[in-house]
């Protein structure tokens, strides 16, 4: 049998909105794209949200728009992808590294406090694998020391903090709908934010740094009016209406998704108690569903060994995620750091399949496969 690691789940409703995109002759950004933005606001509790091609582009004009800056300082957890201290990169500022909470793989707050300079400008919490940062504490060190914050919410479409969604809390919030995550839209990512002001400028540095995008003056007027000034320096980052249409039969489906994704998590807790080698993960009572990620460690330093086997029976698991300062790109940027709970559980965390589609026979030859492990 082989078991991929995650499975997106695409059929005849992503079809049927494709085919009335197609219909349209409107595959840029337009009326799926502001559809899908209205929802996914709405579903959040967020004033605005903006549609772009991926996390990574979200992250990156987030910080833009907060005005991080050379000589700034932006606090980034170690447990993360690249995409999280390129933020700060992209800017021209530095990236610091804060350790994580052993239990949950999210930014320490304390170690978040020790961090923080007087250069410090804003902070990234990532709810890692969809479970949520202590965001209470996270917001009360941030007021303190006045800094903004962005939330990266990659890993954690429909996640939730005290009842609430994430997304919400911080200044903007970074989602991603690539190609693996409870949502998909092949590469995709949406920014939310309540304030007015950043929106306006994220919907310009998301396209060419104008506020006039395509759409926007093929259907403002009467005529197409072909003009539009560039403000400010910008990207082409918006996402389209083949992406939104996909993304709109996607987000209908979420809700199922996670509430199978929850049962599948709730099993595999079940079934692999009791092994001495292994421990589940352990939730905090904030947070409540939107996983991406099931997370085991694997104790007596045989993590590896585990990967590899896992691979011989046919099943794919994944490691998310070492400490990302070890990317040699650090070296050569002459950043260094060392978080020890980082360090320890990038040593011992393996991803396990975790799909809504997950049948019942896979599942149980996952189980069979890691009780057999010796
Ligand atoms: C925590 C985190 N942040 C950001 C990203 C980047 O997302 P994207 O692939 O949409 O750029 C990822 C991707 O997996 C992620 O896990």
């Amino acid at each position: 049998m082989k078991i991929p690691l995650f499975k997106p789940n695409l059929g005849k409703e992503e079809l049927r909105n494709l085919a009335q995109v197609f219909k349209t002759g409107w595959v840029g950004a337009g009326p799926k794209t502001q559809e899908l933005e209205a929802q996914f606001a709405k579903s959040i509790g967020a004033r605005h949200a903006i549609g772009v091609t991926s996390c990574t582009a979200a992250l990156h004009i987030a910080a833009q728009a907060l005005g991080i800056k050379k000589g700034d300082e932006v606090i980034v957890p170690a447990t993360t992808v690249i995409s999280t201290p390129y933020a700060a990169l992209y800017n021209g500022a530095t990236p610091v590294f804060a350790d994580v909470e052993e239990d949950t793989l999210c930014l320490d707050p304390e170690d978040f406090e020790r961090k923080i300079t007087s250069k410090t400008k804003a902070v990234i919490p990532v709810h890692l694998g969809g479970h949520s940062c202590d965001m209470d504490r996270i917001m009360k060190i941030a007021r303190k020391y006045k800094l903004y914050v962005i939330e990266d919410c990659a890993n954690a479409q429909g996640t939730k903090y005290k009842g609430r969604p994430v997304g919400i809390f911080g200044n903007i919030g970074c989602f991603s709908f690539e190609a693996k995550k409870n949502m998909t839209t092949g590469d995709g990512g949406m920014l939310t934010t309540n304030s007015l002001q950043w929106a306006e400028k994220l919907r310009a540095f998301r396209w060419y740094g104008s506020r006039n995008d395509t759409w926007k003056r093929f259907s403002g007027n009467n005529k197409y009016s072909w003009h539009y000034d560039v403000a400010e320096l910008g990207w082409k980052y918006n996402m389209n209406d083949i992406m939104a249409a996909i993304g709109l039969a996607q987000f209908k489906k979420l809700p199922l998704a996670l509430s199978k994704k929850d049962k599948i998590r709730a099993r595999y807790n079940k079934e692999l108690q009791g092994i001495s080698w292994l421990a589940t993960p352990k939730d905090r009572s904030y947070t409540h569903s939107g996983y991406w990620l099931y997370v085991i460690r694997i104790k007596n330093g045989r993590r590896d060994k585990f990967i590899k086997y896992m691979g011989e029976k046919g099943i794919t698991t994944g490691v998310h995620f070492p400490p990302v300062y070890h990317h040699s790109y650090f070296k050569k940027l002459g950043i260094s750091a060392f978080c020890p709970v980082a360090e320890k559980v990038g040593k011992e965390i393996v991803s396990l399949p975790f799909f809504s589609t997950m049948k019942p026979s896979e599942f149980s030859y996952v189980v069979k496969s890691i009780r057999q492990f010796r």
